[in-house]
Formats: structure tokens, sequence, C-alpha cells
């Protein structure tokens, strides 16, 4: 699967029928599954024997969609999640605890920071955050002995910077831990973390790989590249064996490509049981079928409207790292050639009371706590998402209080230009 193109993969790739089987990924609406001796469900329990025994754990349905959603970041193993949020904390969880360090970029999704700076603080995982622009010398000196990840996301949700992967990738390599990259906003049609160095790579797939705004879940995608036994006194929970399975080592008995995902399943899921439903699968299979189709419309579109914006003259900054004028125009046209997503931030002179109410006269945007969906829709930061960070940790992740995230949805882009006109005037 993975010589074929992007969209071949998008429609075709994690279900092969065989003959005389459903077209479509069947969706598995059972919470349990039947053996006909203790001891076959026993091998499953070991480990011994891959099969299904209980939908908290694993799903058929969901893995067909896991494995496609693998084949596209070009990505050795994958599993879904129940949200976005899970994906990230099962990423991170997977390798830490307590008494761990992660290095972070400060820019990054507001439930996510809160995520890292004060959920997992409370299980004694401590953070640095550090610029999405640091330098390499910065970027060392963010670490610790005890630091095991490094997070961040390909662009930012809301700021829209760029992460310059490679580095991220290479810094983290440096101190012998995996880089983290949350893939949410450009998809793995605009970018492919693993290419440029990226061990693990998340997403919240209720945003584009969704699209219709029907399903909240998330992946988690391990690329199998990095080698938990040469760092193995950082991942223990890797490398050495697990008392409540029965003494496996992760890392040797499924592999480098194996563990990361296994131990993710058997530990996390069966612990937090943060499993997406099946029917949600199925969903998110549906919007993956078209996502090839449908990431260079919202792109086209975010292009135009970001394009529009730049020359109003109510329109203090415009970010979008397409823009030629964009700081992280350049970092964009390496990572992200065919343009990145359809989610357009900007800053209205006039503050948090001039977004208002241009909010409030949009006709088609419609304002919501979502983005990255078939229908343009709005959001002020300051005062939904992000309204538990303080004004340092807003101006640090460079989220103005006047700041608009305009997600440009699938209509057409004169009508989108249209509606932010009539609002604007
Ligand atoms: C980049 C990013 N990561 C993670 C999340 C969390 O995802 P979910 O809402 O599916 O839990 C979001 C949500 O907006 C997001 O934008």
């Amino acid at each position: 699967m993975d010589q074929q193109k992007i969209g071949t993969r998008c429609v075709q790739a994690g279900y092969t029928p065989k003959n005389g089987e459903p077209r479509q990924i069947p969706i598995i609406q059972s919470t349990t599954f039947k053996y006909d001796t203790s001891e076959d469900m026993g091998k499953l329990f070991d480990l011994e024997a891959s099969g299904y025994f209980y939908t908290r754990l694993q799903n058929p349905t969901n893995d067909h969609v896991a494995a496609k959603i693998a084949a596209l970041e070009g990505g050795c193993a994958a599993m879904l999640t129940s949200s976005g949020q899970a994906a990230n904390f099962f990423a991170l969880f997977n390798i830490c605890e307590c008494g761990s360090h992660i290095v972070a970029s400060s820019s990054i999704y507001g439930g996510t920071f809160n995520l890292i700076a004060v959920t997992m603080a409370k299980m004694g995982i401590e953070v640095t955050f550090v610029s999405p622009d640091a330098s390499d010398e910065e970027l060392d000196a963010a670490f610790k002995d005890n630091t095991r990840a490094v997070f961040g996301e390909t662009i930012a949700n809301p700021a829209l910077t760029v992460l310059d992967i490679e580095r991220f990738a290479n810094a983290a390599h440096r101190h012998g831990v995996p880089l983290i990259v949350d893939n949410t906003f450009p998809t793995p049609v605009n970018c492919r973390p693993i290419e440029w160095g990226a061990d693990i790579v998340t997403h919240s797939t209720t945003k584009y790989m969704d699209g219709h705004g029907a399903a909240v879940g998330g992946a988690i995608v391990d690329s199998g590249k990095f080698d938990w036994m040469a760092h193995a006194d950082k991942y223990p929970g890797l490398t050495t064996p697990d008392d409540s399975y029965h003494g496996i080592v992760y890392a040797e008995k499924f592999g480098q490509e194996g563990a990361f995902i296994t131990k993710c399943t058997a530990q996390l899921m069966r612990d937090f049981g943060c499993i997406q439903s099946p029917q949600n699968a199925f969903l998110l299979n549906l919007g993956l079928e078209s996502l090839h189709v449908r990431m260079p419309k919202h792109v086209e579109n975010g292009l135009a409207v970001a394009k529009f914006l730049q020359e109003q003259p109510q329109v203090e900054k415009v970010s979008y790292p397409g823009l030629e004028s964009d700081k992280y125009y350049e970092l964009a046209k390496k990572y992200l050639p065919n343009g990145g997503c359809g989610v357009v931030s900007f800053e209205l002179k006039g503050g948090r009371a001039a977004a208002e109410s241009f909010m409030k006269k949009l006709k088609l945007a419609a304002i919501e706590t979502h983005v990255a969906d078939a229908r343009t829709c709005c959001l002020n930061p300051a005062t939904s998402t992000h309204r538990q960070l303080t004004d340092e940790q807003l101006d640090a992740a460079g989220i103005p209080a006047g700041l608009v995230r305009l997600s440009c949805g699938l209509e057409d882009k004169e009508d989108l230009i249209a509606d932010i006109k009539n609002a604007l005037n």
C-alpha cells in the first residue's frame, strides 16, 4: 500500500474484502467476541494470539480504519482513540510516568496545553514549553535527564505557526527521545511528519479526517523508527517486564514496530478505556475516503480568504502560512508544498470587541467550538477554547485576545469572501 499514491490510500487502504465479503468496512457493533474454549481466550489475554475479546480494548472496525491512517502517514501501526485529547494523552503517557519531563512547543492547541501543563503535572509529569522558533541551542537547553518526549503541532491551532519538524526531530534524537507530532491540521494529505523524522504522529480525527462535524475521535500512528531498546533505561514501560501482563517485555516480544501501539492498546486502553466507537470509526472512514479531494479545496478557500483579509483596512494582521508575507512561509514551502489547511487566523483592529461584533454579523460562517469541517465556522479563542490561559500564556502561544480563527469550509470562495466583506463593513 505504501507504494500507492495518497489518494488511492485514502480510498482503499486498511480494508480489502475477500470474495463475497462486504465492500464497505462492516460496523462490528459488538462489545464482545465469542470463543469455543477458555484456552483460546486465554491466549488472547496473554497476547500469545491476535484476536478480539472486548471492544474496550480493540474492535475490528476500528482496526481497519487505523490501518488506513497508518498507511496514509507512512507508519507501521496505529490505533483509534475516543478523541484527539485521548490520542495526545495516550501518546505521551505511553512513554512518560511520574517523574518524567516533556519538552513541548508553546504553540499548540489550548486543550493540549492544558492537558500537559495542568493535568499531567498533577500526575508528576513536568513540562518545559519552548517557542516553535527556538534555536537549536535553546532547544538543547530545554532537555533534562528525565526528558522522555518532545511534542509539537505541524500547524498549530490557532496560531498557525509551522513546526520545523526536521529540526525538532533532530533535537529530540540528539537527546535520545522521540518526537511526537500532532498532524491534525494539514492531515497526511498535505504533510507526513514521519518523512521528516517524527517518531509518533497523533490526530484529532474530529477535524478534517472526519471532515463533516459528525464524529469525535483521535488516532495515534507509530513510525516504528524509534529504537526503544537503545534507550532502555528511559523507557522501562516498553523494555522491562509488565507485571500487569504476565511479565511481557513489549519491545522484545513485539519489536520496534509493534511495541508502542501494543503497549498503548493492551495497557492504556485496558485501564482508561478511551476507545473510539465502531460507529464513529465507520463515519471517520467515510471522511477519509474523500480527504484527498477535500483538502485542496480547503486550502484554495483558505488562501483566497487570507489574501482578501490581508487587503482590508479593518484587519491588523493575518496569519496563514500560505501567504508570502507570513513568518512561516518558508517552512510552509518545505513541509506543506501543496498548502496546509483551510484555517486562517486574523486580528481585527479594535481587539476582542471588534472580533465579537464581526463574528455576530457573519451569515455563512457560524460561531462554533470546532474547526476543519465542510461548513465554514469561526471562533474567538481567547473567550472559548483558550479561556483557561493567562494573558502571558496567550502571548506565548501567539494568540492575541482579538484573534478570530476562521475555518474555511468547502463552500464557494466568492460566497465566503462576500460574507466576510459584509461583516467587516
Ligand atoms: C490540533 C488539535 N489537537 C487535538 C485536539 C483535540 O481533539 P478532540 O477535540 O478531538 O479531542 C484539537 C481540537 O481542536 C486540535 O485542534
